[in-house]
């Protein structure tokens, strides 16, 4: 199947093929993580820089995992280290960097649409790494991937999406990404967090009513570093009404799963008894889904015609 994409910005433009081809190159890739030597040389001699201005533990490491498991030369740049605090413009910190002849720009940035702007001042393939509370396209992939290995396909499942669903980039790739896909999406929270229409099933403020019925649970992170006013009166309010709890496990359905973007707010969407649950939680196979994803992601938009798999 043609892959005729050339950024991967808004999750939106994405088809229920183009995404099912991305979770199966993915799954390919699996392999390469489980060999001795983890490295294949798919995009050898491509330079890709990863322009994080906004701080990242798992998206940033394993996007640079995924780089040099298909053997790219990787550049590490942004933030506070950066000329942008001496006022340089984000499209000339851009410039600077096709002065350099790279191959694709991995960007993070907490001014929604910066990727947006950065793929019309480059030639370089662009990949959204989350902007603002914007979309978080690759997030978005890794727990569609999750979800698949979880329930072996992702058509008719029942799956809420709980919490700040206001704030949260997360929600701005996953639910149109879900809805692509063919699942049912609630999203559950406090009106005052409530989201613009998403173009999902349900928006409901009230979790205890509709855990019962969902097959996947995805927890959102409060995202404290975004909220305006005070929204809620307080974290144990929040926690009482929204928080995933061993009391709540009680309503969810035997084989339901739960899963959360990370970084997690322990005592405030999770208990940690339902955040490290042996059996339901699969937060740290959306860590590892996101080096399979990005390596699929990398492969296909820098136009990889051998995956390297067999070398
Ligand atoms: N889920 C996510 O984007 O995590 P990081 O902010 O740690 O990359």
């Amino acid at each position: 199947m043609a892959f005729d994409h050339r950024h991967l910005i808004d999750i939106r433009e994405y088809s229920e093929e183009d995404i099912a081809l991305i979770l199966d190159t993915a799954k390919a890739f699996s392999a390469v993580n489980d060999r001795k030597i983890k490295k294949v040389p798919t995009l050898r001699g491509l330079t890709i820089v990863n322009m994080f201005n906004e701080p990242s533990t798992r998206t940033r490491s394993s996007f640079e995992l995924a780089e040099k498991r298909l053997s790219a030369d990787t550049l590490n740049f942004g933030g506070s280290s950066t000329s942008s605090v001496k006022g340089e413009s984000l499209i000339d910190t851009v410039e600077t960097l096709n002065a350099y002849k790279i191959d694709a720009i991995v960007v993070r940035d907490k001014h929604a649409g910066a990727p947006h702007i950065i793929s019309q001042h480059t030639p370089a393939v662009v990949i959204d790494a989350g902007d603002g509370k914007h979309q978080h396209p690759t997030q978005a992939l890794l727990d569609l991937y999750s979800i698949r290995e979880h329930k072996g396909c992702i058509r008719d499942l029942k799956v809420g999406i709980v919490g700040d669903v206001g704030h949260s980039r997360v929600v701005g790739s996953l639910a149109p990404a879900l809805k692509t896909m063919g699942a049912h999406v609630t999203l559950v929270g406090p009106a005052t967090l409530a989201p613009a229409n998403l173009g999902v099933d349900r928006v409901t403020p009230y979790l205890d009513e509709v855990l019962p019925e969902l097959d996947v649970v995805y927890m959102l992170r409060v995202q404290r570093e975004r909220l305006e006013g005070a929204p809620f009166p307080s974290t144990r309010e929040y926690h009482a009404l929204y928080g995933l709890t061993k009391d709540r496990e009680r309503l969810m359905k035997p084989d339901a799963i739960v899963c959360h973007p990370g970084p997690i707010n322990r005592g405030v969407e999770f208990d940690s008894y339902m955040a490290d649950h042996p059996r339901r939680s699969v937060i740290l196979d959306q860590v590892y889904a996101g080096i399979c994803v990005r390596m699929a992601v990398l492969y296909l938009l820098l136009g990889g015609s051998d995956n390297g798999l067999d070398s």
